[in-house]
């Protein structure tokens, strides 16, 4: 199987998204390296290497996003076999809160992307470069017509963002663009992933921001969903197979926005407690000054993907909290 489907990379691989999307590729029978810090740490990576295939077909190097040239090892690494392709998930691994200081957060996201992507370069075997940005890069905007669902040809205004003071938002809007700019100009084959709020199992015992946020919600807390207000949101096996679908078709180009669902925080708290009526989901939020608007995901539902619905990534991402002692048993 694994001459059929070669080797591939996938960065920041302990983390939320990528555990899932390395669990994903092996379950494919590709050879897998992925990046870490630090490859020592077990108690970090367990999770990782208790994957089916992951004993035959895993690897884990060391790479920093921060360090120049960190990344050349895990891409000459990829380049043993004829079968090679080489495969990039570049992850900014920066969901950070949106009132973190703007330096703590441009700076990592822009340079770290152009760092990996520079390594990209340097590769002679490069096939194609899968990036996760986020369906934030195309939302944050006050210039259009809310009956029009946003599509992949919106862009979120840095301008906005500035103003709102929304950084996250802004780093992942510049990392995108950055790196658009960057392949364009030395002809890498870049594909973006542009992934809503993810929702669903988390394989690394320890939550990351995301799903610390849903644990809150589920357990009555108001202050995160508050601010998200109006979100999409996906289930983590989708984004994992639609990297890889990305990654395989290769009509696939530009940017693919990945959401199940758009919705409000009022609708989603009601929907959650007729489903899971002994959790104590917040009963109303307070309605801030947000514009309405959906998400054309048509560029991807048209290749035949198909999203799981909100229930399906809400009842996972619930049976694993339960399975992790996150939460008490809950009656669906
Ligand atoms: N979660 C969502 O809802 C969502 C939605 C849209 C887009 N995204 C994007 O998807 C990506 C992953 O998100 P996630 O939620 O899966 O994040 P996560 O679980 O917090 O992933 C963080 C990973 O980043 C790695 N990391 C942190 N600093 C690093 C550095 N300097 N160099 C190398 N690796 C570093 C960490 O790995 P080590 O500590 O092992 O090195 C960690 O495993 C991000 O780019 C995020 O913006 C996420």
């Amino acid at each position: 199987m694994d001459d059929i489907k070669g080797k591939v990379c996938v960065t920041g691989a302990s983390g939320f998204l990528a555990s899932w999307l390395v669990k994903r590729l092996l379950l494919a029978g590709y050879r897998v390296t992925g990046t870490v810090r630090d490859p020592g740490d077990d108690k970090k990576l367990a999770h990782l290497w208790k994957l089916e295939g992951a004993k035959e077909r895993l690897k884990l190097v060391r790479a920093d996003l921060m360090e120049e040239g960190s990344f050349d090892e895990a891409i000459k690494g990829c380049q043993a076999s004829k079968a090679y392709h080489s495969y990039w998930d570049i992850r900014l691994y920066l969901f950070l809160i949106c009132y973190s200081q703007q330096a703590e957060i441009l700076e990592p996201a822009v340079k770290g992307t152009l760092n990996v992507l520079h390594s990209c370069k340097r590769s002679r075997t490069l096939r194609r470069v899968v990036l996760t940005s986020s369906s934030s890069t195309v939302r944050a905007r006050d210039d259009f017509d809310p009956t029009v669902p946003l599509d992949e040809s919106s862009w979120t205004s840095v301008e906005l963002c500035e103003k709102l003071q929304i950084w996250y938002v802004l780093s992942k809007t510049l990392a995108e663009k950055a790196a658009w700019e960057f392949c364009d100009e030395y002809g890498i084959d870049l594909v973006t992933v542009l992934p809503s709020f993810v929702v669903g199992p988390s394989l690394p015992p320890e939550l990351c921001s995301t799903a610390s946020d849903v644990l809150g919600l589920l357990k009555g807390e108001t202050e995160k969903f508050q601010w998200h207000g109006r979100m999409g949101y996906v289930h983590i096996d989708d984004v994992a197979l639609c990297h890889i679908l990305v990654y395989e078709r290769k009509d696939c180009h530009g940017r693919y926005i990945c959401s199940s669902r758009v919705m409000d925080n009022d609708e989603l708290a009601s929907l959650l407690s007729s489903r899971y009526p002994l959790l104590p989901l917040p009963q109303r939020f307070e309605r801030l000054n947000r514009p309405y608007y959906e998400f054309n995901t048509s560029k991807l539902t048209s290749l035949g993907f198909k999203f799981k619905s909100i229930q399906e990534m809400f009842d996972d991402c619930i049976a694993s909290f339960v399975k992790q002692g996150y939460l008490s048993f809950v009656q669906q």
